[in-house]
């Protein structure tokens, strides 16, 4: 870069600091006039510096940033390989689809073949499963930590049982030493669905280091954000290249976009019944997708990861001042918890209103929203009752009580970096002043 160029550069990153400190400098909180939502977009100036440097560039698709991202991705969770995708939609499906690869031999999933889940959560958990040919199996879950009930496990294994794919519900871990002694007995793979749950940990370790895959999302509500985007993370040298090839076209070849013959082999390839020497670069080995992130959604995903731990922290405060401001209410509202031997790293803070209750969930959110605190449901409820799950080939083992319960009763707040103290105090008031004149003594 010439000096002037450089010169330049840095007046340009000057001014968007400038621009950030006024344009998105922070307002007052009005209690009742100001928004307390579920989420935000945790940004500062130097996530936006990041985003226009990147972009003065104008190398647009997945390059040097991305592959430092990646990198950094998969130091700190302490894996061999971080794969980028656009979302987390997108690692929860290559995740799954990376499974029925015929590289994996007779460890390959077969159209037919079943995969355990739970049907309180996120569609974008389980439409994989079905948009591979493979048959969900619903399980019900705890109450009140929102994860598996990993007592089912045994009595949901059929013959044709492959996998376990478990999102860790709201940023609380699932049992993880069940769930893995579960896969290991069997002979199983195991996704880990972390798109909720970064910098969470089980048994002192970093969820994502579980299961044979793991999935992120950062999505603009999530703990870091490119805007959409998400990753897959994986120890296996096999899967990563799957998973690439899936998220690349389904090409055999794993050159980065505009670098050729990575490989030293480019013309000497002889594979399917393609003629000898056929352009790796043109071999397809899987019917695959395009599903890459972008350069500049990798240089603000740099810059958002250096303040994960802040992040992460400011959501567990949060949480607490939330448990603790609410604690004498839980008569009438179950409150979350941790599973054992977990740290949770919270993307909400779930509810769920007792039947005992005197007003119904419906009553409680529009309570709260009509006092712009924002809520949000347990993603789908029981997601086989939503209209689009009512074809889809599956089994239940065992009752969905609890999922049905969550379906009817529980809602969640914000936890998020967003909201200060104040909002907080705003929130917990709220919560004090619902229409039940003498809950004390109703429900002492
Ligand atoms: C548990 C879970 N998995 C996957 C996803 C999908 O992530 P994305 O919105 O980035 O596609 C979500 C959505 O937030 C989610 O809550």
């Amino acid at each position: 870069m010439t000096s002037q160029a450089g010169i330049l550069r840095k007046r340009i990153l000057d001014l968007v600091a400038e621009y950030h400190q006024i344009a998105h400098a922070p307002t007052p909180f009005v209690p009742g006039e100001s928004p307390v939502p579920v989420a935000s977009r945790a940004f500062e100036a130097a996530d936006i510096q990041s985003l226009v440097d990147s972009s003065l560039e104008f190398g647009l698709t997945a390059g040097p940033l991305a592959d430092e991202l990646e990198n950094r991705l998969a130091e700190s969770f302490g894996v061999r390989s971080a794969s980028l995708v656009n979302s987390g939609s997108s690692a929860n499906l290559l995740a799954v689809s990376a499974l029925t690869s015929p590289k994996l031999g007779s460890r390959r999933l077969l159209p037919g073949d079943e995969v355990i889940t739970v049907a309180a959560g996120s569609p974008a958990t389980v439409n994989p499963i079905v948009q591979n040919g493979l048959v969900p199996v619903f399980v019900d879950v705890s109450l009140p930590t929102y994860n598996i009930d990993s007592k089912m496990l045994e009595a949901a294994k059929s013959d044709r049982t492959r996998a376990v794919i478990l999102a860790h519900t709201l940023g609380n871990p699932f049992d993880t030493s069940a769930v893995v002694e579960f896969v290991r007995k069997h002979d199983l793979w195991l996704i880990e669905d972390c798109c909720d749950a970064f910098g969470a940990t089980s048994d002192g370790k970093r969820v994502g280091t579980f299961g044979d895959l793991a999935t992120l999302s950062f999505y603009a509500s999530h703990h870091m954000t490119t805007g959409e985007g998400g990753c897959v993370l994986t120890e296996k040298p096999l899967l990563k290249t799957i998973v690439e090839s899936l998220r690349d076209w389904g090409r055999d070849c794993w050159c980065d976009p505009g670098k050729e013959n990575t490989c030293g082999k480019r013309f000497d390839w002889q594979l399917g019944g393609l003629p000898r020497g056929y352009d790796h670069k043109y071999t397809y080995s899987h019917l695959g997708y395009n599903l890459k992130m972008t350069e500049m959604q990798a240089a603000v995903g740099i810059s958002q990861l250096q303040k994960i731990p802040k992040l992460v922290a400011k959501r567990r405060a949060n949480y607490q001042l939330l448990r603790k401001g609410l604690q004498e209410l839980e008569h009438i509202f179950m409150l979350p918890e941790a599973t054992p031997k977990s740290d949770p790293s919270w993307f909400g803070f779930p509810l769920a209103v007792r039947r005992e209750a005197p007003f119904s969930r419906s009553r409680v959110v529009s309570f709260l929203e009509n006092r712009k605190i924002a809520t949000g449901l347990l993603f789908g409820g029981n997601l086989l009752r939503q209209p689009a799950y009512r074809e889809v080939k599956h089994r239940v083992v065992g009752s969905l009580a609890n999922t049905d319960f969550i379906m009817s009763q529980v809602f969640w707040i914000g936890v998020h970096p967003g909201l200060t103290p104040e909002m907080i105090a705003y929130v917990v008031d709220a919560f004090h002043h619902l229409p039940i004149s003498d809950w004390k003594t109703l429900w002492a």
